[in-house]
């Protein structure tokens, strides 16, 4: 039986991890309509593993015999002023989840809820990674400027992923 405090912060955790994919919808959404189809791509494939991440608590505090609550998510943000202000924005927002994971780690931590720990020990990773590749694409769009021709190659590239 999972742990109630434990139980509330994961319930908690599921609502960040599904706002998290509909700012990248939204995302999707700005650049779609910026004419930047590859960045559009990848920031759908951010949603699927956004609802994924969210997905993978929902079972896990079900397989623990605890009871999923889902809760309000907010309206997100839908108007940036370049790609490189976009990916910023992912940066800043990954950053925030990995703060917001590393909170429960230590949540699950005072509460001795061992099975919780080993279970985040996957969202720490993935945070590095998801970090990690938001910094990449950033630094890179930097590099390349704001000229027309870099950011479609860019887009070209976001397009493979
Ligand atoms: Fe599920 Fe991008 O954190």
């Amino acid at each position: 039986m999972i742990n109630k405090t434990v139980e509330i912060a994961i319930n908690d955790h599921i609502k960040h991890e599904l706002y998290s994919a509909y700012l990248y919808l939204s995302m999707s959404a700005w650049a779609e309509s910026n004419n930047l189809p590859g960045a559009a791509h990848w920031l759908q494939a951010q949603f699927n593993e956004e609802q994924g991440h969210a997905l993978k608590l929902f079972h896990y505090v079900n397989e623990q015999g605890g009871r999923v609550t889902l809760q309000a998510i907010s309206q997100p943000p839908g108007e940036w002023t370049s790609l490189l202000d976009l990916f910023q924005q992912v940066l800043e927002h990954e950053k925030k989840v990995t703060a917001l994971i590393n909170r429960l780690y230590e949540a699950a931590a005072q509460e001795k809820d061992y099975a919780t720990q080993i279970m985040l020990q996957w969202f720490i990773s993935e945070q590095v990674e998801e970090e990690q590749s938001a910094a990449q694409i950033v630094e890179t769009l930097k590099m390349v400027g704001n000229a027309g021709h870099a950011v479609v190659m860019m887009d070209r590239h976001l397009a493979a992923r």
